[in-house]
């Protein structure tokens, strides 16, 4: 990775809204490194969407997996319903206080855990022939309102494309799902697909959307709800090349798409969302502290308290805005963020930065809002802190994991002669 040069082009009110919130964060004991996330940055992101034409209602569901964090979970419950893919985003959902008909229950495997819980008119979303027959019996007896994921023809391993990906049903298993729900009086309700993260156009998601109505056509599937997931590629982002993740992403041919989807299936009634990354990266920030800088032909390798190892895997593929908090002026040199574990990897990214930048300062790591949390890592230290921002004003949500906590999750099995007894 060379010294990354390219711009990616935040409003400066941007800019100046996320350098406040980390002051006020650290003028009311902030601890680095930590995370800021806040709710208005996602509102201006769906407010994108406004406007756009609905040839039905557009709903959107919250993507847990995308932003763990229960502060939002309950911020977005007035705004839409949540789509969980998980025991643990499933129990974190009710816990914020959704009902059953404001979780929309996605993911693979779900016979796992969903028998234990009591989900009465739940929505769920069936991965696999064997998981539906699994849960069938619960679904009819708690009057489950369904849907069958379905893989689309494009949905491949991006590194491996000879291999499809892991998900839904594949087009020849839907006629005999449907067959098998209507022998339990249940009717598929919902048609979904999740084609994959950073979509690059929407002409992906138009040929996706064509193969769905097809197969809607050939089963004589009529559903009330076209579920698309999510997908689209959040603003600001580049990949190493600097070529943005959204150049060519329309959402006015994205509408176009969904609308000529919509119509072609007129059973349909709503259209459903699950964007995840596309409104909620931009939604928050990753602050660091410089903790040590070093020297090394003509370059500057700054070792900080936090970075990609423990907050920023994305960064393995993406480049986001870096940026000093302090006011620092002057010469910019090329700079290595590096982060604090072992690891020659943990390096956030390659810029041109103040040569005045010195231990102390912090760095301000943009588009932290989706995929942070859920892959934070506890590499030799604990977890970071984290701030939330909403219309009750800044406050901490989490504090940094001491060490006392992280002990108390392990449980010691006793010497061996003890366990004999
Ligand atoms: C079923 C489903 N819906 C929605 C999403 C959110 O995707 P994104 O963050 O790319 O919008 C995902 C992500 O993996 C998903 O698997």
């Amino acid at each position: 990775m060379s010294v990354f040069k390219h711009r990616l082009g935040h409003p400066p009110e941007v800019v100046r809204s996320w350098r406040t919130r980390a002051r006020a964060a650290l003028r009311a004991g902030a601890h680095s490194p930590f995370y800021v996330f806040a709710a208005n940055p996602l509102v201006q992101r769906l407010a994108d969407f406004e406007g756009l034409p609905q040839h039905c209602p557009w709903r959107w569901w919250l993507s847990a997996k995308t932003q763990p964090l229960p502060a939002l979970w309950r911020w977005w419950r007035s705004r839409g319903g949540i789509e969980v893919v998980s025991e643990f985003e499933f129990r974190g959902a009710v816990a914020a206080g959704y009902g059953a008909d404001q979780i929309l229950v996605n993911g693979p495997a779900k016979q796992r855990w969903l028998p234990a819980f009591d989900l009465p008119n739940g929505r769920v979303n069936f991965d696999s022939p064997r998981e539906m027959a699994a849960l069938l019996t619960q679904a009819r007896q708690q009057r489950w309102r369904v849907g069958l994921r379905v893989r689309t023809p494009g949905e491949v391993d991006a590194e491996h494309p000879e291999w499809s990906n892991q998900f839904g049903f594949e087009p020849d298993e839907i006629a005999p799902a449907l067959r098998q729900l209507a022998r339990q009086g249940l009717v598929a309700e919902t048609v979904h697909f999740h084609l994959r993260t950073n979509l690059p156009d929407a002409q992906i998601l138009e040929s996706a959307l064509n193969s769905v109505v097809v197969l809607c056509r050939q089963t004589g599937w009529a559903p009330r709800y076209l579920d698309v997931g999510g997908g689209l590629p959040p603003a600001h982002t580049a990949d190493h090349g600097g070529n943005r993740f959204d150049r060519r992403f329309s959402r006015a041919a994205y509408a176009r798409a969904l609308n000529r989807a919509a119509r072609a299936l007129p059973s349909v009634e709503e259209v459903w969302l699950e964007h995840g990354r596309s409104v909620s990266a931009g939604a928050g920030v990753l602050v660091v502290q410089v903790l040590d800088v070093k020297e090394r032909q003509g370059r500057r390798l700054l070792i900080c308290d936090g970075g990609r190892t423990l907050n920023a895997l994305v960064s393995v593929w993406e480049e986001h805005e870096l940026l000093v908090l302090e006011p620092r002026r002057g010469r910019r040199v090329p700079t290595a963020v590096h982060g604090p574990t072992c690891m020659a990897f943990d390096c956030l990214g390659r810029r041109l930065l103040p040569a005045s930048v010195r231990p102390g300062d912090h760095l301000l790591w943009f588009e932290a809002g989706a995929y942070h949390l859920p892959w934070e890592t506890r590499f030799s230290h604990g977890l970071a802190e984290v701030w939330w921002d909403d219309e009750s004003g800044l406050q901490r949500v989490r504090a940094a994991e001491t060490f006392e906590r992280f002990a108390s999750a392990w449980e010691d099995p006793g010497p061996k002669a003890e366990r004999k007894r």
